[in-house]
């Protein structure tokens, strides 16, 4: 039987590179994304390499749209890992948008597949130093339990909090509270995949040369001084990590952040030291 590595966001940047990594693996890859030419050119390049890969069209704030990808994942073999890397940065629509995608897109993708996962699988979701970098205090914590009980009041409520601050810094509120939300969610859903004995991590990427990345660059490259490495990453060094942490063996790590931002957080970047 396949074991099957779904790749939301696999189309470009660190996903591609993911989907890359995994192929090599030996996973079957499905890579998944809105633009279909984008995923044709992924998966052919993948499959000049010799891998296994098709490319499969969704879009991950339609919930039943990720309900019938992973009803079509476990068709093709045992689904072992989903990389839920598909993400939309606050230059890249407007604040209810970038909600949908990046807040209710990650419940939507995790629920979907809740229902197919292989016992031993993993999925990380993904989140953005946004979410540590934007003071606590902002985020509407308490509205996040909603997300698994009713998304309708979950969204207006997350939106009513992003409306509070001025217009033209509520794509970049939505981005880092949905951010926040991702981690929150992985977290809190760790307990819901351990019953299938299956697990669930987040991942947070710093500043990654890549499509998404080289339109934040010039608010990205005030922070560089607080990292310990004074570039931006690339793809091919956080992919690995994607692969890593989706080995079996390592059943006893769930329910928690990985940060990959060449030691940016840990330099003391927030959104008071700029
Ligand atoms: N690069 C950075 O500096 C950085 C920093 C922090 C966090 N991140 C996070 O890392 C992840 C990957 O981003 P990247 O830097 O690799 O940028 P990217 O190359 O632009 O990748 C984002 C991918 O997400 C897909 N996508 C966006 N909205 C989608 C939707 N609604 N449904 C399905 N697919 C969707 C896009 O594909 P389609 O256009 O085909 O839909 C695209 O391939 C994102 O979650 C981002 O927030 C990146």
């Amino acid at each position: 039987m396949k074991k099957v590595c779904v790749v939301t966001g696999g189309g470009s940047g660190i996903g591609f590179a993911a989907a890359k990594e995994a192929a090599k693996k030996g996973y079957y890859v499905m890579i998944v994304g809105r633009n279909e030419k984008k995923l044709a050119g992924a998966v052919e390049e993948l499959r000049k390499d010799g891998c296994e890969a098709e490319a499969y069209s969704c879009d991950v704030s339609d919930r039943e749209h990720c309900f019938a990808l992973a009803r079509h994942a476990a068709e093709c073999g045992a689904v072992k890992a989903v990389l839920h890397i598909a993400g939309m940065s606050p230059h890249m629509g407007d604040a209810e948008k970038i909600m949908q995608a990046n807040a209710l897109g990650t419940v939507n993708i995790n629920d979907a597949f809740f229902e197919v996962i292989a016992e031993g699988g993993c999925v990380i979701d993904t989140s953005s130093t946004s979410a540590y970098m934007a003071p606590s205090f902002i985020m509407p914590k308490r509205v996040y339990p909603l997300a698994c009980t009713d998304r309708k009041l979950f969204m207006d409520k997350m939106m009513k909090k992003v409306k509070m601050f001025p217009r033209k810094t509520r794509e970049g509120v939505a981005y880092s509270m949905s951010k926040h939300f991702t981690i929150w969610f992985a977290k809190q859903d760790a307990a819901r995949f351990a019953r299938k004995n299956a697990r669930v991590l987040s991942i947070t990427p710093g500043n990654f040369e890549t499509p998404l990345g080289n339109l934040e660059k010039e608010e990205a490259s005030t922070y560089l001084k607080f990292a310990a490495i004074k570039r931006n990453g690339l793809p091919e060094e956080i992919a690995p990590l994607y692969v890593a942490l989706i080995d079996e063996r390592l059943s006893y790590l769930t329910g928690t952040d990985i940060l990959c931002d060449g030691g940016c957080i840990a330099g003391g970047a927030s959104a008071f030291a700029r």
